[in-house]
């Protein structure tokens, strides 16, 4: 799929004849009536449209498409799409329409589309990405398990009208950003007999062959031989060897800024001998491995735009949590790689363990700041439902960063407390903590846990995505399944320097 603006709108109906060709034309249409964008449809299509959308009930709800199909003239095909009320339209709506439109296109068969959207009030080459990115996001399928695949013809060229010279630059980075976010979605889908830890680590070295990126995986001996303890504990129960991954991005040119990134990496997750009951979506627990792809997704992305001046290290402790005679018991006591011992009051609580032997490898980096992403804690879905992720930072500069970062790419969050009380619930009778606190405020103790594990006074950001990975019945730019959640937010946070 090629993506190029033209400058030529709607409005010049001539000019957009001479310009562009394809088959199929989607304009947005604000519920107004009298809008001047209808006008310009009848122009180009002829009269009778308002009869047309009072027969199809058309009412330019946001998202709403009416195809219209033409066995003379060009373009063949016209889509409409509702974009609702002007004031509420913004990047994330703009999204959206160009998501609807592109779905509805795929539908009609369209080889060349063009869409005119409104992108007046909104900064040109970030709306000509965000339509970029949201059609190519929208058609993603993923037809890996089916024998017999079959799939959809996807538009080869897609032209965005009305914006001004210079907008193209933007598309620049859409393949980059869009293969990561793709790369994500497949990892998350992929069940947990294919998504292994040696299959995350053979990714992370496609990666690293692909675009020259520095990999170090590290193997079960390794790992005893730097005392993570608290890591093995979880792995010991699998016959999956565990793999620990650490992949380099250098710019060239040299950094002035170095950034570590640590994903969960449980390729499953049954609870351990707290075993998850029904209901506790078990079968879903392949996702649980969704931070280390939203971080392997970023490399990749991060490897193909090659943004200047920051060094991002890619770190994710992977494993499995299973059941079996060698797995870790309820109430045994290990050491992580910092010396601090945990005990283990519930071996369901087993990203955490994992991630603080992999915040205390970053650390030892010597990184100017440390973002982990984590499908962590039930308690944060509870908290926030599958649209919106937790963020927990000390620092202000960070979580701002963050936030917007997250808010240009159309991924949300919501900054949550570090609130230090509440560390009292992970107080151990026998070690220096537990590895669970009590219910109430569980997504905060979870938080607070990996605090343990990070330097003192070390800009720090911990991302709780366990509600956004998977999406049962797709929203927004993301089909049914797995939305590859996070990757958008941490390469615009790269991009934009890595503040914190
Ligand atoms: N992977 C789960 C968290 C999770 C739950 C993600 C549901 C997505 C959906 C995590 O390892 C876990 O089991 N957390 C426990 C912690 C509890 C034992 C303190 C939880 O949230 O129930
Ligand atoms: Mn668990
Ligand atoms: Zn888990």
């Amino acid at each position: 799929m090629d993506f190029r603006c033209l400058t030529t709108a709607l409005a010049d109906a001539n000019a957009l004849n001479a310009a562009w060709q394809g088959d199929t034309l989607a304009v947005g249409l604000f519920s107004d009536p009298d809008h001047p964008a209808r006008a310009q449809v009848s122009a180009l299509i002829g009269p009778g449209l308002p009869d047309l959308l009072e027969q199809r009930r058309f009412k330019a709800k946001a998202g709403e498409t009416v195809t219209v199909q033409r066995l003379a003239g060009q373009p063949a095909t016209v889509i409409l799409v509702g974009l609702g009320e002007p004031a509420g339209f913004d990047g994330n709506a703009l999204r959206a329409a160009a998501a609807s439109i592109a779905r509805a296109a795929a539908t009609a068969g369209s080889r060349s589309l063009a869409l005119a959207l409104p992108v007046e009030g909104l900064e040109p080459q970030a709306a000509a990405a965000a339509m970029a990115e949201a059609v190519r996001l929208a058609l993603y399928a993923d037809l890996r398990f089916r024998s017999e695949p079959e799939p959809q013809p996807l538009p080869e060229l897609v032209t965005l009208l009305g914006l001004p010279e210079g907008s193209e630059a933007a598309l620049q980075s859409v393949d980059g950003l869009c293969s990561g976010v793709e790369l994500a979605r497949q990892l998350v889908a992929a069940p947990p007999n294919v998504a292994t830890p040696a299959a995350l680590a053979d990714t992370a070295a496609a990666i690293a062959a692909d675009h020259g990126l520095e990999l170090k995986v590290l193997e079960r001996s390794d790992c005893e031989a730097l005392g993570m303890g608290a890591y093995l504990g979880v792995a010991q129960g699998s016959d999956l060897p565990p793999k620990f991954i650490h992949l380099t991005y250098r710019p060239v040119g040299g950094a002035t800024r170095r950034v570590a990134l640590v994903g969960k990496g449980l390729t499953f997750d049954s609870g351990g001998y707290n075993l998850k009951v029904a209901g506790s979506q078990i079968e879903m627990m392949k996702y649980d491995m969704g931070g280390s792809a939203a971080v392997l997704g970023a490399m990749r992305a991060i490897a193909q735009i090659r943004p200047e001046g920051v060094e991002v290290h890619a770190i994710v402790a992977s494993c499995e949590n299973m059941i079996s005679g060698g797995a870790m018991h309820p109430g045994d006591i290990l050491t992580a790689s910092n010396g601090k011992t945990i005990e283990i009051n519930n071996t369901d609580a087993e990203g955490r363990l994992t991630l603080a032997d992999a915040l205390v490898y970053a650390g030892k980096l010597e990184p100017d700041v440390i973002v982990d992403l984590a499908t962590l804690t039930g308690a944060c879905v509870i908290a926030l439902g599958e649209e919106i992720a937790g963020l927990w930072s000390g620092s202000d500069t960070l979580a701002e960063a963050l936030l917007s970062a997250g808010q240009a790419g159309g991924e949300s969050f919501w900054r949550m407390p570090l609130r230090s009380s509440y560390k009292e619930g992970l107080k151990s009778a026998f070690a220096d903590l537990k590895n669970t606190g009590p219910r109430p405020g569980g997504s905060i103790t979870a938080a607070l846990f990996l605090q343990d594990f990070v330097p003192k006074d070390l800009p720090w950001a911990h991302l709780d995505i366990a509600g956004t990975v998977w999406s049962d019945k797709g929203r927004g730019l993301d089909p049914a399944g797995a939305t590859g959640f996070g990757v958008r937010t941490l390469v615009n946070w790269v991009r934009a320097g890595a503040l914190a």
